[in-house]
């Protein structure tokens, strides 16, 4: 479909993992509540993405998506209809030929946000490439903005991963510059512990997940605890603020367990409900507590709205996390399997910057 004119773009975007989580929207994909996620060093996705003026334009959408080097019609659909979408913001994508080709470097269905890293790493290449056909060169804080923006419209939680680090997205008077359009990096001092969070994924299963983000967000429209849920985000986003501030590891662990068991109660009682949690999730829940109280050191759990759990600690205990997570935790794992990732500096430009 493509001559040796397309011009090629590639950039590699980090999932991320919500310790505030975002649940339920309004408007145009904004959220209900303000929301604070980690960026992921290891779990990405690379997309590569070419595109060459059309002979004749024709007012839409043309685009061949290839997931793992496969033309992937349900991708290429979907990503067609958020395209077609972005037509008013920008007009130029119908002028051309668009192929884009995607990886994941994570096993799919395993806990690890891939919406997040995709459209993320969408967004940039559509940012990058506004560049080259205005022939205008954004500064750092406009591109990462615009490109926050529009990965917001492909999935909420992808708004976060054009940055690395802690990060927020959702205004909030506790976090300066918020805004409910795109994220901002939430600033850490040059000692913060939690520059050396990590992550370690447990695989409980790795099947497909019966209720969609997508879908639990709509069934918070009508949910019963709505505005329980939303004075409590903002309850919670203050106080860990503060928790960050003060380096008080006991706060943050707790409200990062409260808001991840608030996510699945909530989901438990919409209308239908989401049971998503399974007996391993439990058991490990009940041994990372157990862990914790035996040897005080600063671990939590988080959840996402799946079965699987994000073992949250700080890498100066690792000699002392492993062997737990190996010995005890992973016999909760399907095949034993767990993944090992940590907080990421976010994405980056894989091919050479384009000069003007
Ligand atoms: C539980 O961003 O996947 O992971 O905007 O519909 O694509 P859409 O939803 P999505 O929701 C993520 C929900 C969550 C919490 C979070 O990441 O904040």
């Amino acid at each position: 479909m493509m001559s040796d004119e397309a011009i090629i773009i590639k950039w590699k975007a980090p999932s991320n993992i919500a310790l505030i989580k975002y649940w339920g929207k309004k408007g145009h994909q904004l959220p209900e509540n303000c929301s604070l996620s980690f960026s992921l060093e290891k779990s990405v996705t690379i997309t590569s993405h070419a595109f060459q003026k059309k002979h004749q334009p024709d007012n839409r959408i043309t685009l061949e998506y290839y997931f793992h080097g496969q033309r992937n019609p349900s991708f290429e659909k979907k990503i067609a209809l958020f395209l077609n979408d972005l037509i008013s913001k920008m007009p130029f994508l119908a002028d051309y030929m668009l192929v884009f080709r995607s990886e994941n470097n994570f096993p799919h269905s395993t806990g690890i946000a891939s919406s997040a890293s995709s459209m993320s790493a969408l967004a940039l290449c559509l940012v990058s490439m506004e560049e080259i056909i205005w022939q205008k060169k954004l500064s750092s804080d406009d591109f990462f903005r615009r490109a926050s923006v529009i990965a917001r419209l492909g999935s909420g939680s992808a708004s976060r991963s054009v940055y690395g680090g802690l990060v927020t997205w959702g205004e909030s008077p506790f976090v300066a510059a918020s805004s409910d359009e795109y994220a901002t990096p939430f600033p850490l001092s040059k000692e913060s512990r939690l520059r050396q969070i990590s992550d370690i994924i447990l695989i409980v299963t790795s099947k497909e997940k019966k209720v969609s983000s997508t879908l639990g967000h709509s069934l918070m429209k009508q949910h019963p605890f709505r505005e329980g849920r939303i004075d409590q985000a903002n309850k919670n986003m203050h106080q860990i603020t503060l928790a960050i501030r003060n380096n008080d590891y006991h706060t943050l662990a707790a409200i990062a367990e409260n808001e991840a068991l608030s996510l699945h109660a909530l989901l438990m009682t919409s209308s239908p409900d989401g049971l998503l949690l399974k007996p391993n999730t439990l058991s490990i829940i009940e041994a990372i507590r157990r862990f914790r109280d035996q040897s005080g050191l600063d671990l939590f759990f988080t959840i996402d709205a799946g079965p699987n759990v994000h073992l949250i600690y700080f890498e100066d205990q690792r000699h002392w996390v492993l062997p737990f997570v190996k010995e005890v935790l992973s016999l909760f794992c399907e095949n034993g399997q767990w993944i090992d990732d940590k907080i990421g500096a976010g994405p980056q430009l894989l091919t050479p910057k384009i000069k003007f």
